[in-house]
């Protein structure tokens, strides 16, 4: 199962215009789903998301180039309307964010409608310009203040990974390289080979429940 879910995004990268890639398969499928894991919030600074991506063995450069998945899909509100409704208490939106976005973000999340699921809650592309190709714009984006989250937008800004998006930004093709290669290195954490885990009959469940 782990294999396809890693074959298909490889698929989906490179029929949205990204690179292609090789991955070794061969994954066998744990015997713990945890839907409960630890991962770093949109709006920690790079430096805490950096701590995050060293304790799982991916370094600074697959950082910035794996965030640079957020160009395809979207954002819900919830995850960045903080930045456009009252940014950190101060009443105003974040001073970071293009005037031009804020106002079309402010317009798209400032409804009254509560809502219980994700599924009513508006969103946005996170790559403002070319929504549905891998490819580099989305620093072209972050450096026009244009990212969503904010975490997005702190990569452009923070000295940590500035100068990795600038590059990013001016050279499509290290872009790809580089997310060819962060994302085989990713595919390759904790692997599960040998007798450990077992290879799932129907992709959906373990093989015996109890
Ligand atoms: C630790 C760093 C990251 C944070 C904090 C983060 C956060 C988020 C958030 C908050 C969303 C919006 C979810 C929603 O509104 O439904 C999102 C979407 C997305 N993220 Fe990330 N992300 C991170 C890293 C990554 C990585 C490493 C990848 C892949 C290599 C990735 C790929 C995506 C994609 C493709 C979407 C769009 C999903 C959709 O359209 O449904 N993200 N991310």
């Amino acid at each position: 199962m782990l294999d396809i879910v890693t074959l298909a995004t490889r698929d989906a990268v490179a029929l949205a215009g990204g690179p292609t890639y090789t991955i070794p398969t061969g994954r066998r499928d744990g015997l713990v789903s945890n839907s409960s894991v630890d991962l770093p919030g949109p709006s920690q600074p790079v430096s805490e998301i950096l701590r995050f991506f060293r304790t799982i063995g991916l370094n600074k450069i697959d950082m910035v180039t794996l965030l640079g998945a957020h160009t395809v899909g979207v954002a819900h509100c919830s995850f960045f309307q903080s930045r456009v409704l009252d940014f950190r208490g101060t009443g105003r939106p974040d001073p970071t964010m293009d005037p031009k976005l804020v106002k079309k973000l402010f317009r798209l999340c400032n409804t009254s409608k509560p809502s219980t699921t994700l599924n009513n809650v508006p969103k946005t592309f996170l790559d403002q310009n070319t929504s549905f190709i891998v490819d580099n714009q989305y620093y072209n984006q972050i450096l026009k203040k244009k990212g969503i989250l904010k975490i997005d937008q702190e990569l452009a800004l923070d000295k940590l990974s500035a100068p990795i998006v600038a590059r990013f930004a001016n050279n499509g093709n290290a872009f790809r390289k580089s997310f060819a290669k962060s994302m085989v290195k990713m595919g390759n954490i904790n692997v599960l080979v040998g007798d450990d885990g077992e290879i799932r009959k129907n992709c959906r469940v373990f093989n015996n429940p109890n």
